[in-house]
């Protein structure tokens, strides 16, 4: 399977921030639980990459990868400490030549046609759209299809229950991120528990939706 038939397949990738590292392997496994197996934690804290290798080597079925990567040291770490993928906020030559050195796909993000461009010449057609809402939501999605009918794109930024179908029924989307199935309070009791039924929630909103 390519990174690109894991999107496909799993069509909503949790964005998580992790601050405490010991909520990083129970909110993996409860979000797996929930049906959602490609986990992007964000290297915006510092627990980042210490959850990231947690991951990696605790929560079965899990694949895990890092986001806001922004330069090539930090993609470096995040290949270290064992992210299957990265995804970065924009897209430049230090970050997808940092792909290629590790083997590591990135999905980098792009929200106009100079950006696309800028990928496809590099070999890219998998794009994250972010920040999806305020770049101009699903409506942008489809008028980039026209000039762009080979890329795919995930959204991110902004997406939710209320957005996540119209998102995914559009067909240049592959699929879609958010941080809405993460309590905002992983100290609560019941905060993993809560998460699985988020989880759960989302893909039961992307049931019967297939993706090409
Ligand atoms: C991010 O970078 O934080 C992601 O795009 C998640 O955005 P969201 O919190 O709007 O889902």
């Amino acid at each position: 399977m390519t990174f690109d038939d894991d999107l496909r397949a799993t069509s909503i990738v949790p964005v998580i921030v992790i601050k405490d590292l010991a909520h990083a392997v129970p909110l993996a496994k409860a979000l797996v639980e929930g049906g959602l197996n490609i986990l992007e934690i964000t290297l915006r804290t510092d627990a980042g990459l210490a959850a990231i290798k947690a991951i990696a080597s605790e929560v079965k079925g899990a694949i895990v990868g890092a986001g806001t990567v922004i330069n090539a040291a930090q993609f470096a770490a995040a290949a270290q400490a064992g992210s299957k993928f990265v995804v970065s906020p924009g897209l430049t030559d230090e970050v997808v030549k940092s792909s290629r050195d590790t083997n590591v796909p990135i999905l980098p993000g792009v929200a106009t046609g100079s950006e696309i461009m800028h990928g496809l010449s590099l070999g890219l057609s998998t794009f994250k759209f972010f920040p999806a809402e305020t770049s101009g939501g699903a409506p942008a999605i489809k008028a980039l299809g026209g000039p762009f009918p080979q890329v795919r794109f995930c959204p991110t930024g902004g997406v939710s229950p209320s957005n996540l179908k119209t998102y995914l029924s559009l067909p240049n989307v592959i699929c879609a991120g958010g941080s809405w199935m993460v309590p905002a309070d992983l100290n609560a009791a019941d905060a993993f528990t809560k998460a699985a039924a988020l989880a759960r929630d989302a893909k039961e909103l992307a049931q019967g939706i297939t993706k090409s």
